[in-house]
């Protein structure tokens, strides 16, 4: 990842709970089964969208468990990677930006993510 998690840890920050645009909360799990479990596909899906259940909390911008995704989910779904912020961008633009956090995949090759922090999302 390219930002520091203790700059953003530390960042001192109006919280917000962004509107979820999509009222689904398990939304992202439809698109987790079509992944085989264990990928480096499926874990950059289980981050982001770990992260999207993470951010409909109160608080979730110094949740190291909501830190800890989104900044996966910020390495893993770029073009050049994995290419699924499409998927999340709606959602995580507003609640990232909310903790002044990049909203913007990293580009270039990144090395692969592990598994997301359960942060509330409900998978398969
Ligand atoms: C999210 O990504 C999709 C697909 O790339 C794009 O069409 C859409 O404009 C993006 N939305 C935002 C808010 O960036």
């Amino acid at each position: 990842m390219k930002f520091s998690i203790v700059a953003i840890a530390t960042a001192l920050v109006s919280v917000r709970v962004a509107a979820a645009p999509v009222d689904n909360a398990n939304w992202p799990a439809e698109l987790l089964k079509r992944q085989a479990p264990g990928t480096p596909l499926y874990y950059c899906h289980d981050n982001c969208g770990q992260a999207v259940a993470g951010s409909r909390k109160t608080g979730y911008c110094s949740s190291i468990a909501f830190i800890h995704n989104y900044a996966n989910c910020i390495q893993c779904s770029g073009p050049d990677n994995y290419n699924i912020w499409g998927y999340y961008n709606t959602t995580l633009i507003p609640a990232g930006g909310a903790c002044g956090f990049p909203t913007t995949p990293d580009s270039g090759t990144q090395p692969d993510v592990g598994p997301a922090i359960p942060d509330g999302g409900v998978w398969p």
